[in-house]
């Protein structure tokens, strides 16, 4: 079966968009989002919302679907992204208040890709935002802070509201801590370990999981 593919002008405007996300991995979360929207019919939510580059896939995937794509962002950066570390962009700071400030981006981003109409920014604190949650989710993707705390309050304060069948995608998976950070992965462990998700796909870093029993 061919995967769903994004449209030349979806793919596009992710292309143009700052973020994290190579294009290999933007096409395995369009055709997760796909899969679970089309599927059940719910809303897919992302944590980690950033300059919308991933979320340019979600909310297109949620589109053809009729549902919305909700991505929650404090929008003043992870750590890694804070001035003088690895992924800071000045480009990215409010002059005015000296804190980043990805949400001008974003708006940006998500009106020059036509989804504005399909997608629901949240801005606040992803545990905050999760313990005011009430609706079952088609998918939801974790992308947010990468330390083992912020790692952990997503998968606990998210994972409750998925669905069955319904799938969890987590990004930065490294099982070699010569690759990368490691509390995504440890979150990816506590997943499987848990014995309510298996996994059904995954390409480089990013780990498609499936809602197979209760509990997390
Ligand atoms: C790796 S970036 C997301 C990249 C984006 N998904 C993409 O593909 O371009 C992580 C984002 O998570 C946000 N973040 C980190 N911790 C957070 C938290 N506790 N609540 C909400 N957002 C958070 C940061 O502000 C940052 O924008």
């Amino acid at each position: 079966m061919t995967e769903p593919r994004p449209t030349d002008a979806i793919l596009a405007a992710f292309e143009a968009a700052k973020g994290f996300m190579p294009l290999d991995e933007g096409l395995a979360l369009y055709a997760a989002a796909t899969d679970a929207a089309g599927r059940l019919g719910l809303p897919v939510l992302e944590v980690g919302t950033y300059c919308g580059r991933s979320t340019i896939l979600l909310a297109a995937a949620a589109r053809e679907a009729k549902t919305v794509a909700v991505t929650v962002d404090h929008h003043r950066g992870s750590e890694e992204q804070q001035p003088g570390w690895e992924y800071h962009d000045t480009g990215l700071v409010d002059p005015e208040v000296g804190l980043m400030d990805t949400l001008p981006a974003f708006r940006r981003t998500l009106h020059a890709a036509g989804l504005e109409g399909h997608t629901v920014a949240v801005v606040g604190r992803s545990p905050q935002v999760a313990a005011l949650w009430g609706k079952p989710l088609a998918l939801i993707f974790i992308d947010g802070g990468h330390t083992d705390e912020h790692a952990t309050k997503d998968y606990e304060g998210w994972a409750p509201h998925l669905a069955p069948d319904g799938l969890l995608v987590i990004h930065d998976v490294f099982a070699d801590p010569a690759d990368g950070g490691q509390a995504p992965y440890r979150v990816y462990r506590r997943a499987l370990d848990s014995g309510a998700f298996a996994e059904i796909a995954a390409t480089r870093s990013l780990h498609v999981l499936r809602r197979t029993g209760s509990g997390i």
